[in-house]
């Protein structure tokens, strides 16, 4: 529309009609010659126009031959101010300072106040206050005429030519044909380059309304992509702009979300929210951070309420952002509990460690009492109840030493029963508390698997934890059955943990083993626990699956697969007891020499091998064993592996290297199976060891073993 208005040059051709009728009507050369001129004249002055929008300046280097053909002095083109052009003018034949006073002498507003007339100013005209300056320059520098024609489209002032003569009596206002096509050439030629302009200013401002509104979606859109809730608030904090994360975790839409406070739309989805820190933010012109708790939009998020300016840097509002962050706040709470698990395990770590030795002592000499012939009924079984209860605080130490365990995963030869076991003794105060009953159905001859026993404890643990918690929160007491068995032909032992408590819907059970999920109330589970089981599980090659229909419990299966490979091989301690007369022929006249720093653990075992043929000697450090060693053969070398001065590790490397036929027949004792360093020594050179606290059998067994492996010139293997 605008480029079409733009198209009005064809109108010049019309106005140079009588132009070319008034040549081809002239009838003698010279004025032929004259009036050709004036046509070419106006020809360039047309093809000058179409091409500037600099229009004075283009129209310029015309004025010399417009003035001559006019037969005027001086004169000049005056150009009004356009939309977005400030006014200009170019003159011939009149001073800087005349020119300059016909800038000021306002005949633009002269000739506005003679409309619709379109008769030029003249000379006498000029006898209003602001135009008389210029009448008396006029006069000054000789002109004897002046003329301003008003150059117009319509009634709109566009310019004016400016035509002045010295001659005395010159005409001023020469009105031919030529001059009033001159004049309309201009005013066509003016209106046309403003409307260029101006066409190309509104191309502009299209362009740039394009850009901007091009931009403002891409704003809109990233503001809408954006995962963190966003609101743009006013100074009254009243939501103003909302975006899509924000309205979808609050199940509206954003307009609806417009002209709203905090509060309303918090209420209005029934969440508990804190006041609104818009107000804080503002008046303290700071960011303000806070963490809150919002379940009804899902979760634990992180708000920032900081303060927004206008353009003139004015403070205008606040913006809030609301970061999820549920998920940092449990790897949190996981951190904080495992760290908090790691000190609690150094500290019972050294507790039972400490309390491994006199336990070995109770155990011991209570056994021992319980051999005499010479006790009456009541002091054996007072032994033996001392007896089971020295038993019952060693389950627990060791139960508390396999928590505190913090070394990395390893694997051994295990006995999936004993672990279950484990775990239920572990759970048993607190399941009987709860009145959940424990129904154990052990398969005896269940084969073995080399598995990490601390690990699968771990596992059985939470589902044992998850059952006890499904069944106590539906009604507050239930049963727990356990069981294991072999399934040869898959390979796999199985164990099976179930509950009578509500189940597991459908949707869940496809659930229940992703990292985080939980249905239990914030605080008290972190949903961690079955991913962790299943991961531990698939590294020892089996399966974690459950079964369940909501109402009728639910049970969970782990598969682990049967490992046979040399198993007993890998046992120190054979299944069966020893027999008695076996260990008798293996010790009969052998030597034994036993190191320990405590002498009652020395006590201890001169009664064990008192009833024996044999020699026994006991020294208190390891400086001393090496006396012994260097003084008497032995067959035997019992020693502590903790001592001061001289520890174990350093008495079996020196027995190594000067004694290497007692090598394989070194037994270790030690109260220290926590530390990954005893661990390492003892599995790098294959040493057997016993674990205090000890009974006689174990000591008996592993002696057994020694003797026969190296009678037989076999190679040790560790203790399982
Ligand atoms: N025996 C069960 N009966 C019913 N639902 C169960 C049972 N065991 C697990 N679940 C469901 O599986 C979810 C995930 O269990 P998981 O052990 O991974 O995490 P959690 O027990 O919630 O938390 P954590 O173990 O970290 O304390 C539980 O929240 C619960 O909904
Ligand atoms: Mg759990």
């Amino acid at each position: 529309m605008i480029l079409e208005q733009v198209n009005v040059l064809p109108g010049l051709a019309a106005a140079l009609l009588p132009v070319m009728a008034a040549i081809a009507a002239t009838a003698s050369a010279r004025k032929r010659g004259a009036a050709a001129r004036e046509w070419s004249l106006l020809r360039r002055v047309t093809s000058t126009a179409r091409g500037s929008e600099e229009l004075a300046a283009a129209i310029g280097p015309h004025l010399d031959e417009i003035l001559s053909l006019l037969k005027m002095d001086a004169g000049g083109i005056r150009l009004a101010a356009a939309a977005d052009t400030a006014p200009s003018a170019t003159y011939r034949g009149l001073s800087a300072r005349l020119a300059a006073h016909i800038d000021g002498a306002q005949l633009e507003s002269l000739a506005e106040q003679r409309l619709p007339s379109n008769d030029p100013i003249l000379l006498q005209d000029l006898g209003h206050a602001a135009a008389r300056p210029l009448r008396r320059a006029l006069a000054a520098t000789g002109f004897q005429s002046f003329a301003f024609y008003p150059l117009r489209s319509g009634v709109r002032l566009l310019g004016a030519l400016i035509l002045a003569s010295r001659k005395v009596g010159g005409k001023t206002a020469p009105r031919s044909e030529f001059l009033l096509t001159l004049l309309d050439v201009l005013a066509l030629a003016i209106d046309s380059a403003h409307q260029r302009v101006q066409a190309a200013i509104a191309l502009e401002n299209a362009r740039l309304f394009q850009v901007v509104s091009r931009s403002q979606k891409e704003w809109e859109t990233t503001f809408d992509a954006m995962q963190d809730c966003v609101s743009v608030h006013d100074m009254t904090g009243k939501i103003f702009r909302a975006n899509v994360a924000l309205a979808r975790r609050l199940k509206t839409t954003p307009p609806k979300m417009i002209g709203k406070y905090c509060a309303e739309i918090y209420n209005s989805a029934q969440l508990t929210f804190s006041p609104c820190r818009h107000m804080d933010a503002l008046q303290s012109e700071t960011l303000i951070v806070e963490e809150l708790e919002l379940p009804g939009m899902g979760g634990t998020f992180q708000l920032s309420i900081s303060p927004w300016y206008d353009k003139n840097n004015r403070l205008a509002g606040s913006i809030h952002v609301a970061k999820d962050v549920s998920n940092e706040k449990l790897l949190r709470q996981q951190l904080i509990q495992s760290e908090k698990l790691s000190a609690i395990g150094e500290l019972i770590s050294g507790i039972a460690h400490e309390l491994n030795n006199p336990l070995t002592g109770v155990m011991g000499f209570s056994q021992l009492l319980q051999q005499r012939k010479d006790l009456d009924e009541r002091a054996r079984d007072s032994l033996l109840k001392i007896n089971s209860l020295a038993l019952r605080c060693q389950k627990i130490v060791q139960n508390l030493l396999s928590f505190a365990r913090k070394q990395k995963p390893e694997r051994a030869l295990s006995n999936i029963n004993d672990i279950l076991e484990r775990t239920v003794e572990l759970r048993n105060y607190e399941l009987a508390v709860n009145n959940i009953k424990i129904v154990l159905e052990l398969d005896r001859d269940l084969p073995r698997t080399i598995a990490d026993g601390h690990q699968l404890q771990q596992v059985f643990l939470n589902v044992i934890t998850n059952a006890e918690h499904a069944m106590l929160s539906s009604h507050g007491r239930g049963c727990l059955t356990i069981r294991s068995c072999a399934d040869r032909s898959s390979g796999h032992i199985v164990v099976e943990v179930s509950d009578d408590g509500p189940g597991i819907t459908e949707t869940n059970l496809s659930k229940i083993f992703d990292p985080f999920f939980t249905t239990k109330d914030v605080g008290k589970g972190t949903g961690l626990g079955l991913s962790l089981s299943y991961g531990i599980i698939k590294e020892h090659g089996g399966n974690i699956y459950a079964k369940s229909r909501p109402g009728e419990g639910a049970t969970f299966v782990i598969e682990l697969p049967i490992i046979t490979t040399s198993a007993d091989d890998l046992s120190i301690f054979p299944q069966l007891q020893p027999q008695a007369h076996q260990f008798e022929k293996l010790v009969h006249d052998k030597r034994i020499l036993i190191v320990d720093d405590e002498q009652y653990i020395l006590d201890f075992f001169l009664e064990i091998f008192r009833p024996y043929p044999m020699t026994v000697d006991t020294v208190g450090d390891g400086r001393a064993a090496m006396g012994k060693l260097v003084e008497n053969d032995y067959d035997l070398v019992i020693t502590d592996f903790k001592m001061p001065q001289m520890n174990g590790q350093e008495l079996y490397h020196w027995i190594k290297d000067k004694r290497s036929h007692l090598s394989n027949r070194i037994l270790f004792v030690t109260g220290d199976t926590v530390s990954a360093e005893t661990r390492s020594f003892f599995e790098q050179h294959c040493s057997p060891y016993l674990a205090k606290p000890f009974k006689i059998e174990d000591v008996k067994e592993v002696i057994q073993q020694i003797l026969e492996n190296a009678e037989a010139g076999a190679t040790s293997r560790p203790a399982d």
